[in-house]
């Protein structure tokens, strides 16, 4: 059991990984450095350089919007993040295969939720291929984002389901956490309609003067910021509430550090104008607060 459950964590993170080798992708305009899915220019290993393309390489080019010429950096960087994306593919196809020889005839629920997460996985590869061929159009960037997000809970689910970790009764912890899930969902949703907001202004500026982007951002940038400071407070109450549940406590600690870090990212993107690699950072931490928050909730009933 100790080996499933730990395979189950690692895809966990391995989800993690995915949520982050996307944002380095974006950041590093790497989104079209493969323009065709699943090769890249035609090939299944993109070359060190223009030499080693096909005759017939620059038809993809015409997909792109950033690079005239074969860029190799964009090339391996879009490469790894799907090397990254096939790998967790591989190791939840595994997770299949065990949970059905391990649980078939005991608990099936954790067969089907392995099922599921299957499943989200594929759509989620089908969502990043559309957002591919439609040139990374921005809605279906945020649909991406939160398919993601469903994905990083079901290994959460199937943890919960097979743990057992006391369950705390506290109504008004029960209350305060679901508030702040939802809020925390509804900031996550503003949070890529500001970033669409970046994609739009920085592609239109040709990634170019990044010290005036932060202007063109509209009144959703402002509400962000706003739900940010609401945010922290529920999670603050709910750290100080949690002190009195001893078996709460180190998660809810984790939780404080988790928005803390993600404040003073979303801060520094407002204060240095957008820093590239806390792009990136800023994300993972969003993801990580929304899951590890769910995983919380988990633990507490009425
Ligand atoms: C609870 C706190 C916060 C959460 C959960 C959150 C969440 C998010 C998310 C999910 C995104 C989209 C990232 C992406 O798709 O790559 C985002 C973008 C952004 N957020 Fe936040 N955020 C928080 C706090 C803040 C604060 C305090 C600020 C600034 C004062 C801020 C500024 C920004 C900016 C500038 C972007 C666009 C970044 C980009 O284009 O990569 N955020 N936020």
């Amino acid at each position: 059991m100790k080996a499933y459950i730990n395979y189950t964590r690692i895809i966990l993170l391995f989800v993690f990984l995915v949520i982050l080798a996307g944002g380095i992708v974006r950041t590093t305009q790497s989104g079209m450095g493969c323009p065709d899915w699943p090769h890249c220019f035609g090939m299944y290993v993109p070359p060190l350089s223009e030499k080693g393309l096909p005759p017939d390489y620059k038809k993809y080019l015409d997909k792109q919007d950033i690079d005239a010429v074969y860029n190799p950096a964009h090339a391996w960087v879009e490469y790894i993040n799907r090397l990254i994306t096939g790998a967790l593919g591989i190791l939840i196809v595994i997770h299949v295969v065990w949970s059905f020889k391990k649980f078939f005839r005991t608990k099936q629920f954790i067969c089907w939720l392995s099922c599921l997460f299957l499943l989200a996985t594929l759509f989620e590869g089908w969502l990043g291929k559309l957002v591919v061929d439609t040139n990374l159009a921005v809605i279906k960037i945020t649909l991406h984002m939160l398919a993601a997000l469903f994905l990083a809970i079901i290994p959460i689910l199937i943890l919960h389901k097979l743990n057992t970790d006391k369950i705390v009764h506290d109504k008004t912890l029960y209350v305060l956490t679901t508030i702040a899930l939802s809020i925390l969902l509804l900031q996550i949703i503003l949070g890529t309609d500001v970033r669409e907001q970046v994609d739009a202004v920085s592609k239109s500026l040709n990634y170019q003067q990044r010290d005036t982007w932060l202007q063109h951002l509209n009144a959703v940038f402002n509400i962000h910021k706003v739900i940010s400071f609401i945010t922290s407070l529920l999670i603050i109450i709910i750290f100080w509430r949690s002190l009195s549940h001893a078996v709460l406590q180190p998660k809810a600690a984790f939780l404080f550090l988790i928005v803390l870090l993600l404040m003073a990212a979303g801060i520094s993107l407002a204060s240095f104008n957008i820093p590239a690699f806390i792009q990136p950072i800023h994300l993972l931490l969003s993801a990580i607060l929304f899951v590890g928050l769910f995983a919380f909730r988990l633990n507490i009933k009425k």
